[in-house]
Parts: structure tokens; C-alpha cells; sequence
């Protein structure tokens, strides 16, 4: 039997014409990112105190098998070598964070030039590599000490925050152009003082919410500090975790769920941050908890800064419904169990696991939410354009005989996202840049070592560090600015 022609669109035929591949704009940045206590290490040398996550690991059952980020990734001391491999891997981007213990040991008065000289070399040697630098500065590490007097929930932390964020501009201004002043404040907040699974492990649903206003005034207060410090071509961000949230039925009650949690998760930050106001929802919903006089007068104003972009984390979308009368509220809201809820006024709310596919936080793979949200920012706030400054996926990579780690379940994740960023452009979203988390395997919060992320696989015993196929596909994207498959690898 003769064989048919081949067809023109199948896959498998090597000389079927193939598309090309969906092209990024020049100068769209390529990076990765890593936080300071995730990677750095050094917990105490050159002066750094302890920061609340310090302590959090050393309070027993908190944090998987008691690990902590005394060694981490050792970037302290290895940051060159991982400059090194963020050039070799045609990075133009890195997204670090500055860890306040360590340049502002007690929170109070001037920095420590041993803490702040490693951030300079940090930014030299990127600049010199040819790699952006951006500069969080709080990825959650706050001082012991400033929580010992109160922590978020006080509104001097607010106060110490923008005295902190003036020194650190100061010193690296002249070096480092990108800013970002919180990550996911939603999860120093609601996971660090409601549902207690982060650092510093409280369960207050009024205290998360005094720290939700305190760290959107420390944004503020920030900002304000930072455009007195930096030159004027200096662009300052926030990152918010925004949920991409879905009803688990159309029915009222499930969208009314939807609000709830776009209140409490989303707006709570981006109300006083982009439009100067709290949503009035959000206040009705949590009027039986407080009536909010913590919010003084001129605070929403404050808090309103311009800003120059907006970084939005996204790895798996958010399915809500409402509970029935008796019923427990389903819990699945990949946040971490507990028994507190990290959800303020929404006792109702029930969490499911969103269909498809889970990485090995048991999160869904759902790159459709990362268009949403970056498609509805681009609707609401036309004129602010967006870096993904967070996004990737745990897997349980292992490297072979041979020594490769071979993950393609991550560089399927990740180009299942870039193809929804890609599609975002399309779509008309000002996106500027993209963020792999991470560039290494490195401490993931209460799981410790038990997760990994990196593009870069680490040996934690030895700290080899060998690029995952994952790494090397990316490397290629970055150079090309165009987003080839990863099996054509
Ligand atoms: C984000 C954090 C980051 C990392 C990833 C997996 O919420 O900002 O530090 O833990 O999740």
C-alpha cells in the first residue's frame, strides 16, 4: 500500500514549513531571581543580626526538618561564580533582594559598609557582565528586632522601612537604576501575621491587617524616600502576588466569593497603591474586626506614589466558591495549611485545587491566569507598564549518571508562561521583562531545602552548581529574543 503524502502540518515531518517562533520586543529583559535569605547565606558574618526568619527556623515544627538559611546557597561568598553562570546562560536581568539585617543590623540608624560594600560588588560585577540589576528591598527579612518592638502590624515599622530604603538608595543609587520596594507584601502580611506559616508565625486576622496598611505605607513612605536619594532616571516598582481567581460555579454566590478574596488578596494593595483608596468592599467586609483606624488621614495619599512599573508574581490561579451553611470551607489555597486562615473576613470562602497538571507544590499549571492578570492591569492601568517579576515551578530534579538534570517539565512551564506573556503583548500589556524564579535551587521558605526551583541545579552538600536543560533552553530564548519550543532543543 503506497504511503500517503505527507502532511504539510504534521509535526513529525522534517519538512513540514514551520512557524516562526513568537518574537519578544529588543531590550525586553530576560532574568532571574533570588531573595537574600533564600540564597545568601552568612546569616552571621560582617555584622548582620538576625531577622524574623532567622528566629522562625529556630522555632521547632515551623520549618521542614529544622533547615534554615544559615549556609543557603552560600551567594554570599559565590556570588561572582553566579554572575558568572547568569552570563553564560545570556541572562540581562537579575532580580536580587538586600537583607535589611544585614545592612541596618537593628532597623535603626546608619547602614554598615560591610553589608552594604557586598551589594556593591554585587551590582559591579553584574554591570560589568552586562546585566541589569534589580534591587528589592524587602523580600520578608525584617530585623528581629523591629518585630520584638511590634513588627508590621506597628506603624513605626512603616517609619523604619522608608529610613532603611533612603540608606540602601543612597549607597547603590549611583549603580543600580531598578527598584522595587516590597515583595508580596500579601504574604508578609496574611501568611506572616494571619495564618502564622511564615515568618513571624502569628495568627491575628487584625494584626495581618495592620500589617497590610503598614507595609502599603512603607511602600509609600519609600518611594517618597528613594526619589530623594536616586537620580532622577531611577525606576521604583512594587511586586504583588496578585491572585488570578476563578469561581468554582457561576452561580452569585461563588462570584461574591470571587470579590471577597479580589479584596482581601488583591486590591488590599493595589486600592491604596495605584488609586490612593481602600475598597470599600474590603472595609465592609472586615468591619466586624476593625473599623480600620489605623489608617490616619493623610496615609492613603501617602501611600499613592507614581511609580515607574509594576511587578506581578504568578505561578497557578485561585478557585473560590462559597461554603454552604454548616459546611467546613474547603482549604486548598496552596498557601501553606495551617490552621489559621491567611484570609481576613472571608471565613466562608471555600479553596479548591484548580484543574490540570501540579508541580510539586501541588500547584496547578495554568498559564491562563498570567494573561489575565497581565491583560486586566493593562485595562485598569493603561499607562503603567508590567514585569513578571516572579515565575516558575518546583520539580524533583536529580541529576543523571552523567551528571546532567534533565527537567522538562520546567522548561514546559516556562514556556507554556512566556507564550501567555507573549500573548499578553499581543493583547496590548506594556510588558517589560520576565523574572524565572529562581536562577538556583535555594530555601524555600517553611518547605527548606525540600522544593527545588532553580534554573541552576545545587548539590547542597558540595554547593556545585550545574545549569538544568531547563537553563539552557531559557539561555537560548534570551539570546534570541524568540521563544523556540524546548524539544527542539
Ligand atoms: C514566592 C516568593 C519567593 C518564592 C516563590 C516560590 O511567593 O516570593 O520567595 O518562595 O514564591
Amino acid at each position: 500500500m503506497p504511503l500517503p503524502p505527507a502532511d504539510p502540518h504534521s509535526s513529525t515531518d522534517p519538512h513540514a514549513p514551520t512557524a516562526a517562533p513568537p518574537r519578544f520586543p529588543a531590550g525586553f529583559l530576560w532574568g532571574a531571581a533570588t531573595s537574600a535569605y533564600q540564597v545568601e547565606g552568612a546569616t552571621t558574618e560582617d555584622g548582620r543580626t538576625a531577622s524574623i526568619w532567622d528566629t522562625f527556623c529556630r522555632t521547632p515544627g515551623k520549618v521542614f526538618q529544622g533547615h534554615s538559611g544559615e549556609l543557603a546557597v552560600d551567594h554570599y561568598h559565590r556570588f561572582r561564580e553566579d554572575v558568572r553562570l547568569m552570563a553564560d546562560l545570556g541572562l540581562t536581568a537579575y532580580r536580587f533582594s538586600v537583607s535589611w539585617p544585614r545592612v541596618q543590623p537593628t532597623g535603626h540608624g546608619p547602614g554598615v559598609q560591610h553589608g552594604l560594600d557586598f551589594y556593591r560588588r554585587l551590582a559591579d560585577e553584574l554591570l560589568s557582565a552586562g546585566i541589569t540589576p534589580v534591587a528589592t528591598l524587602y523580600h520578608w527579612d525584617l530585623p528581629q528586632e523591629l518585630e520584638s518592638a511590634g513588627g508590621w502590624p506597628e506603624r513605626a515599622t512603616a517609619e523604619r522601612f522608608a529610613e532603611y530604603a533612603g540608606l540602601v538608595g543612597e549607597a547603590l543609587g549611583d549603580r543600580v537604576g531598578q527598584w522595587t520596594t516590597l515583595n508580596e507584601p500579601w504574604c508578609s502580611a496574611f501568611l506572616g501575621y494571619g495564618s502564622g506559616v511564615h515568618a513571624p508565625g502569628r495568627t491575628d486576622p487584625v494584626a495581618a491587617l495592620r500589617a497590610a496598611h503598614h507595609l502599603n505605607l512603607g511602600h509609600g513612605l519609600a518611594v517618597s524616600a528613594l526619589r530623594g536619594v536616586l537620580p532622577a532616571t531611577a525606576r521604583l516598582s512594587v511586586s504583588l502576588n496578585l491572585h488570578a481567581l476563578r469561581p468554582l460555579t457561576p452561580s452569585e454566590a461563588d462570584r461574591d466569593a470571587v470579590r471577597r478574596i479580589d479584596a482581601v488578596g488583591n486590591r488590599v494593595f493595589l486600592g491604596p497603591m495605584l488609586e490612593g483608596a481602600y475598597p470599600e468592599d474590603l472595609l465592609a467586609d472586615t468591619a466586624h474586626l476593625t473599623d480600620w483606624a489605623f489608617v490616619r488621614a493623610g496615609d492613603p495619599k501617602e501611600i499613592h506614589q507614581p511609580l515607574d512599573w509594576l511587578g506581578v508574581n504568578y505561578y497557578t490561579p485561585t478557585v473560590v466558591s462559597a461554603t454552604a451553611e454548616g459546611a467546613a470551607p474547603a482549604r486548598e489555597d496552596g498557601h501553606g495549611g495551617g490552621t489559621a486562615s491567611p484570609w481576613p473576613g472571608a471565613d466562608r470562602v471555600g479553596f479548591h485545587p484548580a484543574p490540570g497538571e501540579r508541580t510539586s507544590m501541588g500547584w496547578a499549571v495554568d498559564p491562563s491566569g498570567l494573561h489575565q492578570l497581565l491583560t486586566d492591569l493593562a485595562r485598569s492601568h493603561p499607562n503603567l507598564p508590567l514585569m513578571v517579576t516572579e515565575n516558575g515551578a518546583a520539580y524533583e530534579d536529580e541529576p543523571g549518571a552523567d551528571g546532567t538534570v534533565d527537567d522538562p517539565e520546567r522548561a514546559a512551564y516556562i514556556h507554556a508562561h512566556l507564550a501567555a506573556v507573549h500573548r499578553a503583548l499581543t493583547d496590548g500589556a506594556d510588558v517589560r521583562g520576565y523574572f524565572a524564579w529562581s536562577l538556583l535551587d535555594n530555601f524555600e521558605w517553611a518547605y527548606g531545602y525540600a522544593k527545588r526551583f532553580g534554573l541552576v541545579h545545587v548539590d547542597y552538600p558540595t554547593q556545585t552548581r550545574t545549569p538544568k536543560t531547563s537553563a539552557h533552553w531559557y539561555a537560548r530564548v534570551a539570546r534570541t529574543d524568540e521563544l523556540h519550543p524546548p524539544t527542539a532543543d
